[in-house]
């Protein structure tokens, strides 16, 4: 329940809650060469973007937010939004360059990027695969490939050994559904696949992948929190009378939500909700029927309730929810401080409803690289200068750091309900 000051209703977090920030490897380190840099340079891929009147040069990843270099400065931005934690990315084309040839100076480095953030009070988020691939990998076929979960074992082992003492909680695979769907049925990303064949030894792999990793991280450390994020759309029929329709959005659930998890049989300590989609879906072509009333500079809907009825639906899992990524494109940054505080006002919900909801972290702490949207989309707290890699508080960041520092937000009159 909260209490109200001047007209405001205040809505307090659990004691604890974990407040964070999140990012992955490729998208902020720069100097990365994988799959995706190397299909981000192809012809095709550039003569596709010239065709659209695009710049190739904004679809390349390149120096990224050099934060390889800028690790502390990013580690105190974190804590200076007050955060208790902050997730980041292990590239596994650094660790592992060549097949089974690992890289010290590289593990080294992760080990001082962890040790500052400690020094730094900040708990450890670390995410071990985030859709890139060493090269090397994906000339084997990456994961449609089942050699690919011994490699990741391999891989997972030795983060185990060399940084499992800093690590907080683990996050073996990000969204694993996303991979899948576009690299190899839509053709969106590496390795740019139309084959369901594929798409589906691809899913088995990565289930058995978590599982095996879940057991190698326990066997050292027992008590770790090991954990996956899974992108979680509210999917609803658009005509709640049309049965077909009702029927799809269960199955569109299932497949996508929580297909995943239930082929894990418990294995994990926690699941990571990463939330920015709702979908109103039709039986018929494009299958879905959005208003899109209020959108993003993605031109994604902005549905902050969604969130709430995600958490709800995974509480059947039994574990503790975190929020791993929850964010908005503005580039104006005038719809972000009230995006973060409409959805927390639904985590919030969800929590007074006895949803374990442990956490919230924002996506993210900078402007970065947004895979196949290049650098056009701006989801950061922080702007990052292209040229300067300077980062600049945008006005939201003093928002999200009020919250993190007081575990409240003030709701006003109009958004009671
Ligand atoms: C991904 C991030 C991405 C964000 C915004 C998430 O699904 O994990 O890497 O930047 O969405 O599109």
């Amino acid at each position: 329940m909260g209490m109200i000051e001047n007209n405001k209703k205040i809505l307090k977090f659990p004691k604890d809650f974990l407040w964070g920030v999140s990012t992955s490897a490729y998208q902020i380190e720069g100097g990365i060469a994988n799959d995706w840099s190397r299909w981000e340079k192809s012809e095709v891929r550039i003569k596709k973007l010239e065709k659209e009147g695009k710049n190739p040069d904004d679809f390349i990843c390149g120096q990224a937010c050099d934060s390889y270099n800028r690790y502390a400065e990013d580690a105190k931005l974190a804590k200076g939004l007050n955060c208790g934690a902050y997730r980041l990315g292990i590239e596994w084309s650094r660790i592992e360059p060549e097949e089974g040839k690992w890289d010290r100076k590289e593990i080294e480095h992760y080990r001082k990027v962890l040790e500052n953030l400690k020094a730094n009070n900040l708990k450890v988020v670390l995410t071990l695969w985030h859709w890139a691939n060493p090269t090397w990998l994906a000339e084997s076929g990456g994961w449609s490939n089942k050699k690919t979960i011994e490699h990741f074992l391999r891989y997972s082992e030795l983060i185990v050994k060399e940084l499992g003492d800093l690590v907080d909680y683990w996050v073996t695979i990000n969204e694993p559904m996303m991979h899948v769907a576009n690299g190899y049925i839509i053709s969106k990303w590496p390795p740019n696949q139309k084959n369901f064949f594929k798409a589906h030894k691809t899913f088995k792999n990565l289930v058995k992948a978590h599982e095996i990793s879940y057991g190698i991280i326990h066997d050292r450390y027992p008590e770790a929190q090991v954990g996956l994020t899974m992108l979680a759309n509210y999917f609803e029929p658009a005509r709640k009378w049309c049965p077909v329709e009702v029927i799809y959005a269960y199955l569109a659930n299932h497949f996508w939500n929580d297909k995943f998890l239930k082929k894990l049989k418990g294995k994990f300590d926690y699941v990571g909700v990463d939330y920015y989609f709702h979908d109103r879906l039709v039986w018929h072509p494009p299958f879905k029927r959005n208003f899109d009333k209020k959108i993003t500079d993605m031109g994604w809907e902005i549905y902050p309730k969604g969130i709430y009825y995600v958490l709800k639906n995974y509480k059947k899992f039994n574990k503790p929810l975190f929020i791993m990524e929850n964010g908005i494109a503005d580039r104006d940054d005038n719809q972000r401080s009230k995006f973060i505080i409409d959805h927390l006002k639904y985590v919030h919900q969800a929590i007074s409803e006895r949803v374990n909801v442990s956490g919230y972290f924002y996506w993210s702490l900078l402007d970065n690289f947004e895979w196949a949207d290049g650098f056009g989309p701006k989801f950061g707290l922080y702007k990052v200068d292209r040229k300067t890699f300077e980062r600049i508080a945008r006005p939201s960041a003093k928002v999200y750091a009020g919250i993190c520092k007081n575990n409240i937000i003030k709701i006003s009159n109009s958004q009671f309900t």
